[in-house]
């Protein structure tokens, strides 16, 4: 492979072709966002091998089936979704939980592994987010270590994974204190209680449990990844597809406080965003992140490599917390929700006032509505729904009154290294992104995709509005 590229060649699309790729994390939303990148941009990759649990009573092979029915899969050609296979695992167990035969299969064909899956929840106990996320981690980079001709291993982290450090962020692994193997064994041997009572004392300054493991996963990553080629990419905050995708807006589930606040934006019940009016919210369109991922892998072909990838905008492309909220506002009452449960507006305001505004502005009125609910015999939903909103807010809080500086040297390296071509079809220019525009995309979907709202809900939800 060279990296200096003739300019209307796909260097990124040759490297894929005939390759077997490896995904974890598939069923999740940027997981099935590089798996639709990947099927439709490498036409010539040979097969995908997606690990699927067991989950809620419904088996691997009925999760994969509703994987490929999903609409961004769905904009897909049929031949291209026939390369997709399941194999049955969970990365929380040791050598994945696969079959003997699943296993053989993978060491002897797979080429690339991207490892995407990971508990994102901010309030996951350090249990299960060392399991998942550290573990998880390990027993993927063991099976990886295994296949005979692996050319490179892709870990999607966090940019928030050294969110304590208060200056420039650098695309390099900062060392913890923690050893990632001890943390490992010091968790399992800890009483359930003793571990609560130590989580804020093992975290040492990491507002959650999330940040810190993902952080331990690529300190763990770069101590035994043997000589194995690496690319880590560290995306900050992951919103829907841009406009330039196949299903602009896509969504499949508001996991992340982003796209949570445009959820909960358009039904009117997520009313404050706890910041100062211009601190930067890093956001990323989650096709351009998909991009990029494909990028790092067709660069990490080469003995030893290990390159850390920031995904972030913040530096090259900033956009303030109040111009986000202002955009969503603006976008959400263009596409109203007909489902809204209070007339939407929403502002930032500064952490105390927050405090105050979320018992006025949410439970407030969501005391009072549940009230009538009841008393016209229907099920009271709203206090549900703002405990909810309220601890998301209390959980983002760390993460919107900050702001960090990413270094993107290897990630602005890497769009060099690219022909025009694939600078084009594989584009993570964060500065071209348009915010207002964008935003309104995501709004769209998540109103599409997440609210289930067709566009002719919309001269409804409008009147709805005026009223
Ligand atoms: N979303 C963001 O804003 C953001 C930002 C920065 C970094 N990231 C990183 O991007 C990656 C994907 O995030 P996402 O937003 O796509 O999360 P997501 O929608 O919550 O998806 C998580 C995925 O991980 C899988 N998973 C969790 N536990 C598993 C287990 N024990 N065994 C096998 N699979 C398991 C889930 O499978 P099930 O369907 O079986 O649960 C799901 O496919 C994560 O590594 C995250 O740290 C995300």
């Amino acid at each position: 492979m060279s990296l200096h590229s003739d300019n209307d060649h796909s260097e990124i699309k040759e490297y894929f072709s005939n390759k077997v790729i490896f995904l974890t994390g598939a069923t999740g939303f940027l997981g099935s966002v590089i798996l639709e990148k990947l099927l439709r941009c490498c036409p010539c990759l040979q097969r995908v091998y997606v690990l699927i649990r067991k989950k809620k009573n419904k088996d691997a092979p009925t999760r994969l089936k509703e994987l490929l029915s999903i609409p961004l899969l769905k904009t897909l050609r049929e031949d291209y979704l026939e390369k997709v296979r399941v194999v049955v695992g969970d990365v929380t167990i040791p050598g994945l939980g696969l079959n003997e035969s699943d296993l053989n299969v993978l060491i002897e064909e797979v080429d690339i592994v991207f490892h995407v899956a990971a508990s994102i929840n901010f309030s996951a106990s350090l249990d299960k987010a060392v399991l998942v996320n550290l573990e998880g981690t390990k027993n993927t980079l063991l099976v990886a270590k295994q296949i005979t001709n692996l050319k490179c291993f892709v870990y999607v982290s966090t940019a928030y994974c050294n969110c304590v450090l208060r200056d420039v962020v650098a695309e390099k692994v900062y060392p913890n204190r923690w050893e990632p193997n001890e943390l490992i064994q010091l968790i399992k041997a800890l009483p359930p209680i003793i571990r609560e009572r130590r989580t804020a004392e093992i975290l040492g300054g990491h507002p959650n449990t999330y940040s810190f493991t993902k952080l331990l996963a690529e300190n763990l990553i770069q101590a035994e990844r043997g000589d194995i080629p690496v690319a880590i990419v560290r995306p900050s905050v992951v919103l829907g597809m841009s406009d330039e995708s196949p299903l602009p807006g896509w969504v499949d589930n508001v996991n992340n406080g982003g796209v949570a606040f445009i959820a909960g934006a358009g039904r009117g019940v997520f009313r404050t965003i706890a910041a100062n009016q211009d601190t930067v919210a890093d956001i990323v369109p989650s096709d351009l992140l998909a991009s990029l991922i494909l990028a790092a892998a067709w660069a990490a072909n080469k003995d030893n490599d290990f390159k850390i990838y920031h995904f972030t905008s913040g530096t090259d492309n900033p956009i303030s917390w109040s111009d986000y909220c202002k955009y969503v506002m603006e976008a959400v009452h263009k596409y109203p929700c007909s489902k809204m449960i209070l007339y939407p507006r929403a502002k930032v305001r500064s952490p105390f006032r927050n405090s105050l505004f979320v018992i006025i502005g949410h439970y407030l009125p969501g005391f009072i509505i549940d009230k009538l609910a009841i008393i016209n015999g229907r099920n009271p939903i709203l206090m549900d729904i703002q405990h909810k909103y309220s601890r998301g807010i209390k959980l983002s809080a760390y993460f919107t009154t900050n702001e960090w500086k990413f270094h993107k040297r290897n990630t602005n390296n890497l769009a060099k290294k690219m022909s025009a071509k694939d600078q084009l079809e594989f584009s993570f220019d964060t500065k071209k992104v348009k915010w207002p525009s964008y935003l309104e995309t995501c709004v769209v979907g998540v109103r599409k995709y997440y609210h289930g709202e067709q566009d002719d809900t919309l001269a409804l939800a409008r009147d709805r509005l005026k009223t």
